[in-house]
């Protein structure tokens, strides 16, 4: 949620600024801004809306050469998306520029005490009072990052904050207190980004900054200290992927090639975490088990897409481990009280690692004593850091702001997690497990198998773009599926469209369905689980009576459905627990095949950030 972007060096930092400001787009599309330090003065442009509207603008106006300077893409909180609300913000002398991400919540107080001491601030926004409170402490010290941590002492709220002072040649000061912010060591040249993927094409050696500190950035180094001015022991590692990863590869759109790239993503998640007799190794799991065995419920936390993943992992956990499991949504989590002690582990899901529903409710798990385990894909990032342990997820960046790849390797995590709570737990042995981990490895390629057969659903969609609604159906581990398949529909499409239990449909919903109404039907495996197959298959006859246009998703081989099926979507036969890896892949592509057919921008969609770093 807002990007962010700084850099020191010996090239153009407009060009810098400009590239990482691009590969950070996701993080919020509604203005963009840069500031540079050039010939004793500091020059800003800025512009609401996407960050082509700043790129002709620069082209209209161009700023003076430099090689100093610090850029903005927002996602807007306080104040609407406006020309004068972008940033950078200025102080009233115009010497000093700020950038933000986060929310300073005494701003209106700060504010008050600016204006009585004679400044005139612009914006309706909380971050233009950090420009005029740095020029004023600037002015007393000389020192931007002393000057900084002076402010950032008087803040309260989440912020990530970076400032140049055109006092301050060839400086770039960061701080950073529950938003995302990461340092890049370069050759005579240091970045400062809300992601690495804004100066991975110029250096994959990056430093993590922890809670509360201030990074000083210069051509030839980096200096790190509390926001009390004490040295800070940083954390240096190096990225393991590379640029060619962060760009669209030949595809029309970042969802695309995400979505192409999910049998890599889930064969790269099972990577080094199976042997070969089929016993799980996750040794960077440092809980101990001694611990873990004395774990008595599971309490997992996430939003969005991860939840849904949760909703899933339940499923499996409990059935593997026999540990009662809830769910809950990090919204929610911390403000009912929930009941946690020493023996809860609390599984906190999160692709970005910074969205801060889930970094509260992970908070509020530790103060109470629980243990909590991230699922997360962003190395550095806070939600892991603040666990007792992570597993990370290897799907790589994930750009577009509808998640599809993260939550595949999710899954595969979740469930990875549940196996090896039943082995240190002995609740699933040996054979058991074996069959399950050969099932998972063979996933990847049921995966593939999907993607090579979706056209049909490509050209059902595109039939259905004048549609206004769409409801999604399905039982037992199909059912938060059909959640996804709905929020996957809404983000992108933005169509009304609702997840339902199927078996819940004739407390109510079914009141909803009408002539042509297009119902999507996730269907259980025929195999093991029949009752619930039989069930669902009953549900399709009832909809469709009605009227609906069933859409139904089955695996292959599952015979009973094609009576009542108009449109039927094929499947691998897969284990029931592992199937939601296969039948959400289809829902991903008639998502994304509708935006595209509705004229919408599928990998931006309206009002969304892709990490959400406000409560
Ligand atoms: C939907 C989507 C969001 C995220 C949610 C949590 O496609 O991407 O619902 O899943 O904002 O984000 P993370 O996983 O980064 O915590």
């Amino acid at each position: 949620m807002c990007g962010i972007v700084g850099y020191v060096g010996s090239q153009s930092a407009l060009d810098v600024v400009m590239a990482g400001l691009k590969r950070l787009e996701y993080r919020g599309y509604d203005s963009a801004g840069v500031a540079v330090l050039a010939d004793g003065g500091l020059a800003n442009a800025k512009r609401a809306g996407k960050l082509v509207n700043l790129d002709k603008e620069l082209a209209e106006r161009p700023l003076p050469a430099a090689v100093t300077g610090i850029g903005h893409t927002r996602w807007a909180t306080h104040g609407g998306p406006t020309d004068a609300n972008a940033h950078p913000h200025l102080d009233n002398a115009g010497r000093v520029a700020v950038v933000h991400n986060g929310i300073i919540e005494n701003f209106a107080q700060l504010r008050a005490e600016l204006a009585e001491r004679g400044h005139e601030l612009a914006s309706e926004t909380d971050t233009e009072v950090v420009a005029h409170l740095l020029a004023e402490e600037f002015s007393a010290c000389a020192d931007l990052a002393e000057a900084m941590r002076l402010v950032c002492r008087r803040l309260e709220g989440a912020f990530t904050l970076v400032a140049v002072h055109a006092d301050a040649p060839d400086v770039v000061v960061g701080a950073r207190r529950n938003s995302p912010l990461v340092v890049g060591v370069g050759e005579g040249e240091s970045f400062l980004a809300s992601d690495v993927a804004a100066f991975i094409a110029h250096t994959r050696d990056a430093i993590e900054l922890g809670q509360d500190q201030v990074v000083e950035l210069r051509r030839d180094g980096v200096t790190v200290t509390g926001f009390d001015g004490s040295p800070a022991d940083v954390r240096s590692y190096h990225v393991d992927w590379d640029a060619s990863a962060a760009e669209k590869g030949g595809y029309d759109y970042f969802m695309l090639k995400e979505i192409a790239e999910q049998p890599k993503a889930v064969a790269d998640t099972l990577l080094g975490r199976i042997d070969g007799s089929g016993t799980l190794s996750l040794d960077e799991v440092r809980i101990p088990t001694r611990v873990l065995r004395e774990v008595d419920k599971v309490v997992i936390v996430a939003c969005g897409t991860a939840f849904h993943a949760g909703l899933i992992a339940k499923y499996a956990i409990e059935h593997w481990t026999r540990i009662p499991c809830e769910v809950e949504l990090a919204s929610e989590f911390r403000y009912r009280d929930p009941i946690l002690d020493q023996r809860t582990l609390v599984v906190a899901i999160s692709q970005s690692g910074e969205t801060m529903d889930t970094l509260m409710a992970l908070r509020h798990a530790r103060e109470q004593g629980a243990k909590v385990l991230a699922i997360c894909n962003t190395n550095g990032s806070t939600i892991p850091r603040e666990s007792d342990a992570v597993l990370y997820t290897h799907a790589g960046p994930e750009v577009a702001v509808a998640s599809t790849k993260a939550f595949l390797t999710q899954l595969v995590a979740c469930y990875l997690v549940a196996l090896y709570l039943g082995q240190v737990r002995g609740t699933k042995y040996g054979d058991e497990i074996r069959d399950v981990v050969r099932d998972l490895s063979r996933i990847a390629g049921a995966v593939e198998q999907v993607l090579g057969t979706m056209e049909p659903v490509r050209e059902l969609a595109r039939s259905l773009a004048h549609k206004n609604t769409v409801l999604f159906l399905g039982r037992h581990v199909g059912y938060p599926v059909a959640l996804e398949g709905a929020l996957k529909l809404k983000e992108l499409a933005y169509m009304h469209a609702e997840g339902f239990a199927a078996g819940e449909l004739k407390h109510g919903p079914i009141a909803l369905i009408e002539e042509d109404l297009p119902v999507v039907v996730v269907v259980p495996s025929p195999r093991g689980r029949s009752v619930l197959h039989d069930k669902i298959v009953s549900n399709i006859q009832e909809i469709r009576a009605r009227g609906a246009r069933t859409i139904v998703i089955a695996e292959e081989g599952d015979e009973a459905v094609v009576p009542y099926a108009d449109h039927l979507v094929r499947i691998p036969a897969t284990p029931t627990l592992l199937q939601p890896l296969v039948a959400t892949v289809p829902l991903q592509v008639f998502a994304c095949e509708l935006a595209t057919a509705r004229g919408n921008e599928v990998d931006q969609p309206r009002n969304l950030a892709k990490s959400v770093t406000v409560e």
